[in-house]
């Protein structure tokens, strides 16, 4: 097996001890920012090694620091520790095995944006996470790698963790930081960018756990050396967290632009009780359905290949679903969640997500005719584009995807009864 980047505790027994860590070269990149380059060489460096966010969006990070206000005071970096996505589990393994390498992230981040406080936000359910990160963060201050004048120099820093209570939309960067400042958490309209209005309105880099636990070795490895992994675009390693009806699910590190056979049959062993694979989830929940055929399974899971079958990476929750499931189970699954997590601060999600569901439940019964699932297409349509935030958006990806690429499986589920009522009912009105 080649040198695993962030997953390193699964080669390394006990990363997660400080003294572990600083004996692999642990802090050496922080100390050799702060003592040796300025703030804006971090980010020249991030920039050119290609590092993308990994929390979805795949917005490129070292561009992200770029952004931030140098006229307003004082900078702020939040790692977004929500992980709230259905299918979605890397960051969780990366802060209980190799804390430090993410926490050494967090601080290179600080350091290149000039921050003297940043925070981890986690989603509630984490509290044994946050447990951990403060009794770790203590253990810093103790060895003078975090705190006042480090490594003697002017520059000082404090790390502090902050626990959500377990909202999906609290992952949202501004909701995240509305829930920071003890507000609800919903989303903010935007413009203004948290790099220019963030946490208590001051500029604010947030970016997600597995992208700073990329830039200690991008620091100390350099650029090239990120970049030469992966593919052109799409550079480095990335988690792919693994689940549905797979002999192996997990998370599996490997270079943006491996395949999803690659994934799915050589790491994740196949799929069990001989059964086919019939649609794929790229992005957990908030994905499209993508029917497995060869062309999807031979398309390289990169930022740029994945949107060729109709799909987005996101988050690189890699969803599998065999030709035992009907994809109107998969739909109401989806849209029972995006129906409970909807902050409601818009009609179109708040109404149309519960509206959805219901449509949904109905069909999944067998109790709809056709037009109800006509009616659950055009009430997805009728969201798109009109949401504030992008949790509309995901909400409506299976429903549409699904309906289209999987039309059989609906067919197969709407009664001719129901069918016959409706058309009776139209010719008694008329
Ligand atoms: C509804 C919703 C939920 C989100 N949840 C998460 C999350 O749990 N973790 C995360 O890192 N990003 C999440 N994001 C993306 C963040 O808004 C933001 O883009 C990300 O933290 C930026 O980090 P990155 O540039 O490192 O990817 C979510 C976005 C939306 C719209
Ligand atoms: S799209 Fe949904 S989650 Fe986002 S702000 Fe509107 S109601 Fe809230």
């Amino acid at each position: 097996m080649s040198d695993l980047i962030l997953l390193r505790h699964r080669q390394i027994p006990d990363l997660n001890q400080l003294d572990v860590y600083r004996q692999h070269g642990g802090f050496e990149a922080f100390q050799k920012a702060v003592t040796t380059m300025n703030p804006y060489a971090v980010t020249d460096e991030v920039k050119d090694s290609g590092l993308r966010g990994r929390g979805g969006a795949g917005f490129p990070t070292g561009l992200k620091w770029t952004f931030i206000d140098t006229e307003n005071w004082p900078h702020y970096v939040v790692a977004n520790a929500d992980e709230s996505e259905p299918g979605t589990f890397k960051d969780r393994e990366i802060m209980e095995g190799n804390p430090f390498q993410f926490l050494e992230g967090v601080a290179l981040a600080a350091y290149a944006i000039e921050a003297a406080e940043a925070y981890v936000y986690l989603r509630g359910e984490f509290w044994q996470i946050a447990d951990q990160l403060d009794r770790q963060i203590s253990e810093l201050e103790a060895a003078g790698l975090l705190g006042d004048k480090l490594f003697d120099t002017d520059y000082s820093l404090r790390i502090y963790t902050h626990l959500g209570a377990g909202a999906y939309i609290c992952g949202e960067e501004t909701a995240l930081l509305e829930s920071m400042e003890g507000k609800l958490g919903q989303p903010r309209l935007r413009p203004p960018f948290p790099p220019s209005y963030g946490l208590y309105g001051k500029p604010t880099v947030v970016n997600n756990v597995e992208t700073l636990t990329n830039v200690p070795l991008i620091i100390t490895r350099g650029a090239d050396w990120y970049n030469s992994i992966g593919t052109e675009k799409s550079t480095g390693p990335k988690i792919f967290s693994l689940s549905g009806r797979v002999n192996k699910p997990g998370n599996y590190e490997l270079p943006l632009g491996t395949t999803f056979r690659e994934l799915i049959f050589e790491h994740g062993g196949g799929i069990p009780d001989g059964r086919q694979v019939k649609a794929i989830m790229a992005a957990g929940a908030s994905s499209s359905l993508i029917i497995a055929n060869d062309e999807a399974l031979d398309t390289p899971m990169d930022y740029e290949s994945v949107p060729n079958v109709g799909a987005q990476l996101g988050s690189a929750s890699i969803i599998v679903i065999d030709d035992s499931v009907s994809i109107d189970w998969v739909l109401r699954k989806t849209l029972h969640f995006f129906s409970h997590e909807s902050c409601g601060k818009c009609t179109p999600c708040r109404e149309g997500t519960f509206w959805m569901k219901h449509i949904i439940d109905r069909v999944h019964q067998g109790e709809a005719a056709w037009s109800d699932v006509e009616l659950l297409n055009e009430v997805a349509l009728q969201i798109k584009g009109k949401c504030l935030c992008a949790l509309g958006e995901f909400a409506i990806e299976a429903v549409t995807s699904g309906i289209q690429r999987f039309e059989p499986d609906f067919r197969a589920k709407v009664s001719e009864s129901s069918d016959e009522d409706e058309l009776l009912v139209e010719s008694e009105k008329a």
